[in-house]
């Protein structure tokens, strides 16, 4: 199939350019095709939420297996009625709080959303994305749009254009290439279909923000810990290995002058031994590693004190490590505070929880 892929500036919603690229993307959701789009969080691969013919489409571009439930979206609150049984008072003021944007709210649904969607069960995921391309696109469709992240499944999310090209050029109708995604990191998730909400996805709007606004919620346990094999996460995509590179990834933590150290003497050893080895760094380490191999590569994901930064690069240099043909990249940690708890979260998944301390 040929992909269609087109440039919006999304910053310019009503050019002549961006309507006729939005029309012709509206018009193949209604028909039942596939649309990657840009969203603040990540790409999205978008289908008509109530068809199940467009929706398994999805399935079968990325390679997800489908017990893996999709998220909606949606481009007013009024829409969410349709589509969930009930909203809880809490769930209402987060609501008011933060949508639009990177939140992800749980809602036991009804019947107008396909169980080919919802993965097979009775609570569907619903966002309300902030992105001028994205409402754009789901208004002119006239539909809900399902949309999962815009990759082959177990790689990074895209968060460029080109991303969403090299996994899934000429496997799906259209790209609309918005430039680079604004955060970087998924969307919040939020199961708020029983009394206490539980995260099950940190993000960018973080538990600290939840809490402040309705109380203690819980924590989904594969947030922070590895699953052995026959535990579940409450969210089935938490369960698959996701973010990952080809590359075997090593987080390295511990004061910055001792992980500058290590992961110096570690590269060292690899090198000896011919392996092809990458250090992921900030620009407040970067110039402290060696360079003086053709095995070695040197990637910088951005500044320590501005964590967004980290967030916004973490998936585009895990992906360059790939087109590099890099087999063993060592990562400095990061601070868990703030939205580093979600960074550090994507990383330890991406690493398989390979850590050394030092
Ligand atoms: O930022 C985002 O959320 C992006 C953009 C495109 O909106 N989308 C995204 O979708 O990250 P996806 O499919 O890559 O991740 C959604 C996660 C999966 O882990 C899935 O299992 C979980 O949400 N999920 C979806 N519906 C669920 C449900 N009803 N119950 C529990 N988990 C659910
Ligand atoms: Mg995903």
């Amino acid at each position: 199939m040929d992909t269609l892929i087109e440039a919006v500036d999304g910053e310019n919603p009503s050019s002549d350019k961006c309507v006729k690229v939005i029309k012709k993307a509206s018009e193949i959701i209604k028909k039942g095709g596939l649309v990657a789009f840009p969203t603040e969080t990540v790409y999205g691969l978008g289908a008509n939420a109530l068809d199940p013919v467009a929706v398994k489409k999805i399935y079968m571009a990325k390679g997800r297996p489908s017990d893996n439930p999709l998220i909606v979206h949606i481009s007013d609150i009024s829409e969410l009625y349709n589509f969930v049984a009930e909203v809880s008072e809490k769930a209402k003021a987060l609501i008011k709080e933060f949508w639009p944007g990177p939140l992800t709210l749980i809602f036991k649904k009804t019947d107008k959303i396909p169980f080919e969607t919802s993965g097979g069960l009775n609570t569907v995921a619903v966002r309300f994305p902030e992105n001028k391309t994205a409402l754009l696109l789901i208004k002119k469709s006239g539909v809900p749009i399902a949309a999962p992240s815009a990759n082959s499944s177990g790689k990074p999310s895209p968060t460029r254009a080109s991303h969403v090209i090299f996994d899934l050029n000429s496997k799906i109708d259209m790209i609309i290439d918005g430039g680079s995604a604004e955060f970087g990191l998924e969307s919040t998730i939020l199961d708020v279909s029983s009394e206490k909400p539980c995260l099950l996805r940190p993000g960018v709007v973080t538990k600290q923000m939840i809490e402040s606004l309705i109380g203690e919620i819980s924590i989904d346990k594969a947030i922070t810990e590895k699953l052995s094999q026959n535990e579940r996460p409450k969210a089935p995509g938490m369960k698959y290995t996701h973010y990952s590179p080809v590359a075997d990834v090593i987080i390295v933590d511990g004061k910055t002058d001792d992980i500058v150290k290590t992961i110096n003497e570690l590269v060292g050893a690899d090198i000896e031994k011919g392996i092809s080895v990458g250090v992921i760094a900030t620009i407040q380490t970067i110039n402290s590693y060696r360079t003086d191999n053709k095995n070695l590569t040197l990637l910088e994901i951005g500044d320590r004190s501005k964590p967004e930064t980290i967030a916004s690069n973490l998936f585009e240099v895990l992906r360059k490590c790939d087109y590099l043909n890099i087999s063993k990249v060592y990562i400095e940690s990061f601070n868990e505070d703030g939205i580093g708890f979600a960074i550090m979260n994507r990383l330890k998944k991406a690493a398989g929880y390979n850590i050394i301390n030092v």
